[in-house]
């Protein structure tokens, strides 16, 4: 299979390791998906990337495949297509449209119209950050959306694989209680695999272990650290700032505040003080500072993370998504106490 090129760190370099979520979408691929696949997972964590490989299992295994990513900057990213699609596409004299709802249309209709002029009889439509772009509170009308297309398509497909990603963890929620979803998660990379990546990137760079200890293998979070010439604090300081978090800090109750600064050390302790924690996870989730763990055993899109790696700070329940981020908190917490 090929491996798609990507851009990383001002370069292209071709798709490294999840061997294991290669071989899931594989299998998904041999079976097709009865009900909308959705992949939750920390930003950054490598979603898009994954799914742009997937273009290339899925129609290594015949089918035709519409990726849109209707927040991607670049218009060759917001609609790839596989080949046939792609000629169905001109010969149809279809527009590029930018906006959210409109390319999602597009997208399906381009499958719907390969079956009936039977170009194949399988499809699939990857459909990446899409809540974000047609706004949070109409997730769940989206997934029902894409429900309706595998069990009551206008043509007579052979099979259907439809997966949805999205960083959004306050969508698990709402999009979670109906029986039109099923719901995986994506981790960062594992050690290995992200070793690779590091390597990808010239010049002098802090030690590996280092990089490690401070991403927890998020690939995104390596990217900027390099564009930040490695420069932790000033990371820190962005997503302070960008995200408002002093803000967030100031209006915690004093067992809020007592209960993140336990967190630090142990994100479960957000699970067993649940009950005074409730409003300060969902901030935490809203904010894209942790990540909740709702299935340990089964249904990780790759390899999941350790059970508990307080290095790194994740838990059996949460984890924080980076080390990084838990620096974050940390910092937050310093700075509103003087
Ligand atoms: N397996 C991989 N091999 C090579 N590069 C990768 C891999 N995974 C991620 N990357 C690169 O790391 C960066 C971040 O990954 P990506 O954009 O896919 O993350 P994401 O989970 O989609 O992020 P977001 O939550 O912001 O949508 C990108 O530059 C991407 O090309
Ligand atoms: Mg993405």
């Amino acid at each position: 299979m090929k491996r798609v090129r990507l851009r990383f760190a001002g370069r292209e370099v071709e798709f490294v390791d999840r061997e294991a979520a290669i071989k899931w979408i594989g299998e998904l691929a041999e079976r097709g998906t009865g009900l909308v696949r959705v992949v939750y997972g920390p930003e950054g964590c490598g979603k898009s990337a994954l799914f742009k490989q997937a273009v290339e299992v899925l129609r290594d295994h015949g089918y035709e495949v519409s990726y849109i990513s209707p927040l991607s900057r670049a218009d060759e990213d917001r609609l790839i297509l596989t080949e046939g699609l792609r000629k169905l596409f001109v010969d149809l004299g279809s527009v590029f449209v930018g906006d959210a709802a409109r390319l999602i249309d597009t997208a399906v209709k381009l499958l719907y119209d390969a079956v009936r002029r039977r170009l194949t009889g399988r499809i699939a439509l990857l459909a990446d950050d899409v809540f974000q772009a047609v706004g949070l509170d109409k997730a769940e009308l989206l997934v029902k959306g894409f429900l309706n297309m595998i069990e009551y398509p206008p043509v007579d497909y052979e099979k259907i694989v439809v997966i949805v990603a999205s960083s959004e963890g306050v969508t698990r929620g709402r999009v979670g209680r109906h029986r039109w979803a099923f719901l995986h998660i994506m981790w960062n990379m594992p050690r290995e695999g992200f070793e690779k990546l590091y390597e990808e990137i010239p010049g002098p760079k802090p030690p590996f272990e280092d990089v490690w200890k401070w991403t927890g293998g998020n690939p995104k979070a390596l990217e900027t650290l390099w564009e930040l010439n490695w420069d932790v604090d000033r990371y820190v300081d962005n997503v302070i700032k960008s995200r408002e978090l002093m803000k967030m800090a100031a209006e915690l109750s004093s067992a809020e505040t007592e209960i993140l600064t336990q967190s630090l050390d142990d994100p479960d302790v957000l699970l067993k003080r649940y009950r005074e924690a409730k409003g300060l996870v969902q901030r935490l989730i809203e904010n894209n500072l942790i990540i909740e763990i709702w299935k340990r055993d089964q249904d990780w899109v790759d390899v999941p993370p350790p059970e508990r790696d307080p290095e790194l700070g994740i838990g059996k329940y949460f984890a924080w998504q980076t080390p990084m981020h838990r620096e974050v908190v940390k910092r937050v917490l310093e700075e509103t106490k003087t």
